[in-house]
């Protein structure tokens, strides 16, 4: 049986979300239908809105959905009916990156997460008026009042979870907190730098804070977003409208550079310092997306001094395992990712936009 529901649509690219009617398919043996409590707004919704990616429009965007199960395909075996959930990315289950349990490096991450718009087979999780309408995006098109979800996208929490908080776990949150502990992994004493103190940024900043790391460097060019780095466990900031990003970093450690960046700003020019202040042996973590083509030069002999640079998806999270961790620290109060969030209603995604592109929003959760 099919269900119908109001979802917020992007008709084209660069058109804003309206609200419309939709129908979703009725769940597959390994999908599960999630009434939709709340959901995050981040960055690659906006590019993709934008048409910075070929995802299919008019389609449905939404990837830090949280909702209650409403019911569940016939292999389903994580999640019941009454559950609460947070959604994060999909992915196979089955090839030899999600076996190693790495699944944000899945062999079919870029179409099953962000490109195909569709069901691996093709087939359309959303349509209107029986045309079918892009969905499918992160495995569960979570800016609509109810998504049918990949049971792999599901992670159950507690019964009193709260959701319009978690929300932003599914992505920015776990994104940030894996970059310091599924990669960088500081030793006690290290000095790590976080350029981009938005919402990816600030949770890097919350989870080195709960690591052995004696410094934390946030960089922004936003005076607002220092000063709430500071709040969140930054020893350190440098505010880069008026200061020069190698400098002020070989003014603070002495000439030494830092143990590890974690780069969240997508801008070119700041990864290169980035990469340029790694102290011998130390690690760069790229993080933020800039245009697909955008190069950055490398000084090769600076490199030989055990210095590496990696890219991240999404925390290389094991969301299964990762997610009630960050769900458990976010109830206790030790990572405050709700110094982050500003609640909309569904209705107002439009101004949720407005204000994140303003840089006034840090993480804007929706509420149904
Ligand atoms: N790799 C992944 O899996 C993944 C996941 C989520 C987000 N992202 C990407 O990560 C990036 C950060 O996401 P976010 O939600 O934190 O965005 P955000 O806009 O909230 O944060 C970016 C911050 O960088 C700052 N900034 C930009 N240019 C700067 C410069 N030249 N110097 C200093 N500061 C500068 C901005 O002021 C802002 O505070 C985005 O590019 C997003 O698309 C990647
Ligand atoms: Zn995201
Ligand atoms: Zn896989």
């Amino acid at each position: 049986m099919t269900t119908t529901t109001t979802a917020a649509i992007v008709e084209a690219a660069g058109a804003a979300f309206t609200l419309a009617e939709v129908d979703l398919a009725e769940p597959r043996p390994d999908e599960v239908l999630v009434r939709i409590v709340a959901a995050g707004l981040c960055h690659t919704d906006l590019g993709v809105a934008a048409g910075a990616q070929p995802f299919p429009l008019p389609g449905v965007l939404g990837h830090e959905g949280a909702g209650v199960v409403e019911a569940v395909g016939s292999a389903v075996t994580s999640v019941a009916a009454g559950d609460r959930v947070l959604l994060s990315f999909t992915s196979c289950g089955g090839c030899a990156n999600c076996r190693d349990g790495h699944p944000a490096y899945c062999a079919t991450w870029l179409p099953a997460n962000l490109l195909g718009g569709r069901r691996a087979d093709g087939s359309a999780t959303i349509t209107r008026a029986g045309q079918p309408v892009g969905g499918h995006f992160f495995g569960q098109s979570s800016f609509a009042r109810h998504a049918v979800v990949d049971e792999r996208s599901v992670v159950k929490v507690a019964p009193d979870a709260p959701l319009d908080l978690l929300a932003p776990l599914g992505c920015g949150v776990q994104t940030g907190a894996g970059a310091i502990w599924n990669v960088l992994r500081p030793r006690p004493g290290a000095t790590l730098l976080v350029t981009g103190a938005g919402a990816v940024g600030l949770s890097a900043v919350m989870a080195a804070r709960l690591s052995p790391a004696a410094r934390i460097v946030a960089v922004d060019r936003v005076a607002g977003r220092l000063k709430l780095a500071e709040e969140l466990g930054a020893t350190d900031t440098v505010d880069t409208s008026g200061a020069d990003l190698a400098e002020a970093i070989a003014d603070l450690t002495g000439g030494r550079g830092v143990d590890g960046l974690v780069e969240t700003t997508g801008n070119a020019g700041v990864l290169q310092a980035g990469i340029g202040v790694l102290a011998a042996r130390g690690a760069a973590v790229i993080v933020g997306a800039p245009a697909f083509g955008t190069a950055v030069p490398v000084d090769v002999n600076h490199m030989l001094g055990g210095r590496t640079v990696t890219g991240l998806t999404l925390g290389d999270s094991e969301t299964q395992t990762l997610i009630p961790v960050l769900a458990g620290l976010v109830t206790a109060g030790r990572l405050p990712i709700d110094r982050l969030i500003r609640h909309y209603a569904f209705e107002d995604i439009q101004q949720a936009v407005a204000d994140i592109v303003a840089g006034d929003a840090v993480k804007p959760v929706l509420r149904f």
